[in-house]
Parts: structure tokens; C-alpha cells; sequence
């Protein structure tokens, strides 16, 4: 029992970017609604939450628009201005100094978006003026969800100022004291949007053919690279995800062409949601897609999509994937990691307070020694 433990594959460590990760149990981006007013700002109880969670091997931060046109959800947090930079100052430095590691998820989140969240009112802009079918946005806690609407088609000559937000948000992610970044092209947000055929109907060089919905992805990719070198920059794909009205017509050849690019840029590492936002698998994992992206791909695999921490383990000792991050369950239990390591019971999570509000669902979950001390 105790050699078994002592093998537990979650508890090996990795070696990513130059930093040693104590164990495989990543914690995913997780969109909580609780920056500051006005002005997107992190703050002292965001701080507390990733603190809290400092034990995972790498913690992804909550997605962050990289500017005031990449924003799509009211009360999440930006990285464009100064005071968002001393915002996450406060996380990076409460999670460097409780032992962990902290990467910043950089987003745009393209057609997701809506007019009051906007800069003056504007359309959201997307590839194409196509409406994400069945996409809601939250806009205020008075409107709540709504449709989003249709977007407006991006103009070649704005492709370059698309990068530069990426560029500067990948900037201030360093100034606010990151130990890397992760370029969100996932989830039906604006970078998916450009990938996956159903989203992208451009006829210019950045759109139409395979390699041309690829360009402004790839672009965006290389500025980072330029801030924080490769060995610091992953990137999130979703190959078969539907969430935010997302579909592509070919997920196979789509995702092994892009991870041949990103293993030419030499990424430090791939994060693929297998499956759907949210996904629970009860069909299985898209084996046919994840086996095309390893083969075209050798750097570090991390696998996301409603893990348990058993499955986990199986595949990593499988070679599937390096790492693994886990979602809810870390929302739900602060020392996810040793709650695995001892097969302790989990905390369920609570959806209703997912997404804004206080503390309650927030860091107020009970870690397991206060369990313990309480029993
Ligand atoms: C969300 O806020 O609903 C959200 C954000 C980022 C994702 C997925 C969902 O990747």
C-alpha cells in the first residue's frame, strides 16, 4: 500500500518550463465573476482563493481579457490596466509565497461578447458576422444572461492590432509577476473562432483554407513566445467542443495541423479539453482526435475534461497524457492534491455560486485538516 502510494503517477514530479512541479494535479481556469468594480480589478479575496489552492502543481488562472474589446462576461478580471496589474500582483505574490505557481490564461473572447460590455457600445468582432447559435453572455447582475448578438466581421488591416493585445497582455502578465501564460484558443472564444470552419467563412488570408484559419492563431502564439520565450507559453485547444455554438468540419485534421505548428514553435506545453466545456464523457473521450494531436505533437500533453483522480492516473501510467487539470473539484476542495493523495472524500461543489457573489463558494470550502479538527 505504501510503495503503491509512493507511485502514485499524480504525485511524480514534471519538469515544465524550467520549474519543477510537484505533482500532475493542475488546477484548470475557472471563470469565478468576483473581480472588483469598476474595473475588472483582482483583489484581496481573489488573492485569498488562489492562495488557497496553492498546492496544485501549476495553477491556470481564470480566464483574463487582454483588453476592454477581449471582455465578455461582466465581473471578470482584465490585465490592461494598471490597476489590474496591482491586482494580480496580489495573487501572484500570495501564491508565490504559500509555494506555488501561478500561469496567467490570457483571453479574447471575440463573438462572446455584447454591446454593453463593449467599448462605446461597439459589435463584438469575430472572424465572421456569424451569431454563436445557443451563446449567452451575463452583462450585468440587473439583465443577467442574454443571446449574444451577431458580430461584426473583422477587417484584415485589424489583424495586427489583435496580436498587439495579445502582445501587451502577455506584457503585463509578466509585469504582474506570472511564472507563465496560457493563450486560450478554446471554448468558442475568439482564437477557436478563427480554427474551427463553422466560425470562420473569411476569404482572405485569414480564413478559408485550413492553413489560413490557423494564421492570426499562430500570430498570436508567436507574440507571446516573444515576451516570455516558449518554454512559457501554453496554449488550450478544444477540438470537438460545441459550447458557445462552436462545430468544425474536420477536428482531426484541424488539431493535428495546429499542434504540428505549435511543436514546430515549441511550446512548453498543450492543454486540450477533451470533449465539451463542461463535457461529463458519458460517451467517452474523442480517442481519434487525442490520438492525432500526440502524434503530431511530442511536447507536454495536459488532458482536461471531468477527470477523476483514478482516470487520471490511468492515463497518465498509459502515456495518454503528463498532467492533468481538474476543474469543479478544485473549486470544491481547496488541497485538492492531498485530498487524492490520501483517496480522502471530496467536497461537492456548489454550481449556484459559480459564477459571482462573496466568499461563500468561494473560499469558504473546507480544506481537510479544518475537517479533521472539527470531527
Ligand atoms: C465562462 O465564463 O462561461 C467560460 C469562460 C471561459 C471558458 C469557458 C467558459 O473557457
Amino acid at each position: 500500500m505504501s510503495n503503491q502510494k509512493q507511485n502514485d503517477p499524480l504525485f511524480q514530479p514534471f519538469e515544465l518550463g524550467g520549474v519543477t512541479l510537484p505533482n500532475r494535479v493542475l488546477m484548470s481556469p475557472l471563470t469565478r465573476s468576483r473581480a472588483s468594480q469598476p474595473g475588472d480589478i483582482p483583489n484581496a479575496l481573489n488573492a485569498h482563493y488562489y492562495e488557497q489552492r496553492a498546492s496544485a502543481g501549476l495553477i491556470l488562472s481564470e480566464a483574463t481579457q487582454i483588453s476592454p474589446q477581449g471582455k465578455g462576461y461582466a465581473f471578470t478580471p482584465g490585465i490592461h490596466s494598471n490597476e489590474q496589474i496591482d491586482g494580480w500582483k496580489k495573487v501572484t505574490n500570495a501564491v508565490h509565497t504559500a509555494g506555488g505557481r501561478i500561469h496567467m490564461q490570457l483571453w479574447h473572447v471575440g463573438r462572446i461578447s455584447h454591446p454593453d460590455l463593449q467599448p462605446n457600445g461597439d459589435q463584438p468582432v469575430a472572424p465572421s458576422a456569424i451569431r454563436a447559435e445557443g451563446a449567452k453572455t451575463f452583462i450585468s447582475a440587473d439583465s443577467g444572461m442574454v443571446d449574444v448578438p451577431e458580430p461584426r466581421a473583422l477587417e484584415t488591416a485589424e489583424m495586427a492590432g489583435i496580436v498587439e493585445q495579445y502582445r501587451q497582455g502577455a506584457r503585463n502578465a509578466k509585469a504582474a509577476g506570472f511564472d507563465g501564460v496560457e493563450v486560450h484558443a478554446a471554448n468558442g472564444y475568439l482564437l477557436d473562432q478563427f480554427i474551427k470552419s463553422g466560425s470562420n467563412h473569411r476569404t482572405d488570408e485569414y480564413g478559408g483554407t485550413l492553413e489560413n484559419r490557423l494564421r492570426l492563431p499562430l500570430m498570436v502564439i508567436q507574440a507571446v513566445i516573444d515576451v516570455w520565450g516558449k518554454d512559457k507559453v501554453g496554449v488550450r485547444v478544444g477540438p470537438t467542443g460545441s459550447f458557445n455554438g462552436m462545430y468544425d468540419n474536420n477536428p482531426i485534421e484541424t488539431f493535428s495541423t495546429f499542434a504540428k505548428h505549435l511543436n514546430d514553435l515549441g511550446i512548453g506545453y498543450l492543454e486540450v479539453v477533451e470533449d465539451s466545456f463542461q463535457g461529463n464523457h458519458a460517451n467517452g473521450r474523442p480517442e481519434d482526435v487525442i490520438d492525432a494531436i500526440r502524434a503530431a505533437y511530442k511536447g507536454t500533453y495536459i488532458a482536461n475534461g471531468a477527470y477523476t483522480a483514478e482516470e487520471a492516473r490511468i492515463r497518465i501510467s498509459e502515456g495518454r497524457c503528463d498532467l492533468v487539470t481538474f476543474g469543479r473539484p478544485f473549486i470544491a476542495n481547496p488541497d485538492l492534491p492531498e485530498r487524492f493523495r490520501q483517496n480522502a472524500p471530496l467536497n461537492e461543489w456548489d454550481d449556484s455560486t459559480f459564477y459571482g457573489g462573496d466568499e461563500h463558494g468561494y473560499t469558504d470550502y473546507p480544506a481537510l485538516e479544518k475537517l479533521e479538527a472539527n470531527a
